[in-house]
């Protein structure tokens, strides 16, 4: 294999660009059928393909944003103006966001805990695809992940959960990097 000088250098300085910071433009309809394709385009042991993934643009955002907001209601009914109004933007202002949901399936093959890693790489090719197309992103998942109504209402059906939401624009910020672990922290040899 030849080596890909960019791809290496990418790979040794990528990070993500937080939410409020990812603006329009976001990808055009091409842009993102190759966002999709890279995305999962991931290891998956039984070729299960244990994941599905719904795409927010538009005014799809503001609508989810909505929804959202009214099932924060219901959990705090105390809830103030402004902490509604955050959820209401919980989709914005990033142009895009790609929900990943965990859908596994009934396998002697592949125990759940593959497909879920199956999930999560869907996940990290995504954000990789959206720098490989000239965008930034994030990912997050945020409380609407783990509350079962709000998953159902974003599109995850019985059995299903989300596992990320990526959320793609064009950078408004060049980040400072966060500290990585060192790899003496996490590498060891084995002793034998
Ligand atoms: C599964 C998962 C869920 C995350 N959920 C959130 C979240 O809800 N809110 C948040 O601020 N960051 C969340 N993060 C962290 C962001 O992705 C964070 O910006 C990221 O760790 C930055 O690292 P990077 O620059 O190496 O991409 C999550 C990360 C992972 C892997």
């Amino acid at each position: 294999m030849p080596v890909i000088p960019a791809l290496r250098d990418f790979l040794l300085t990528r990070r993500s660009v937080g939410i409020a910071f990812l603006k329009e433009p976001g990808p055009n309809a091409q842009e993102l059928r190759d966002i999709l394709l890279i995305g999962t385009r991931v290891p998956d042991h039984g070729k299960l393909v244990p994941w599905r993934l719904v795409v927010f643009a538009g005014e799809d955002r503001v609508r989810a944003g909505e929804k959202i907001a009214q099932i924060a209601r219901k959990r705090n009914p105390d809830i103030d103006e402004a902490s509604l109004d955050a959820e209401r933007r919980q989709l914005l202002p990033a142009p895009l966001t790609i929900g990943v949901i965990f859908s596994p399936k009934k396998s002697d093959k592949a125990p759940e805990l593959e497909q879920l890693l199956s999930a999560g790489n869907v996940c990290h090719n995504l954000l990789n695809a959206a720098y490989a197309l000239g965008f930034a992103a994030t990912w997050v998942t945020r409380w609407f992940a783990f509350d079962v109504e709000a998953q159902q209402m974003l599109g995850a059906n019985g059995g299903e959960r989300f596992v990320g939401f990526i959320h793609i624009g064009t950078p408004a910020i060049v980040p400072d990097d966060r500290e990585r672990p060192s790899l003496e922290s996490v590498v060891s040899r084995w002793p034998g």
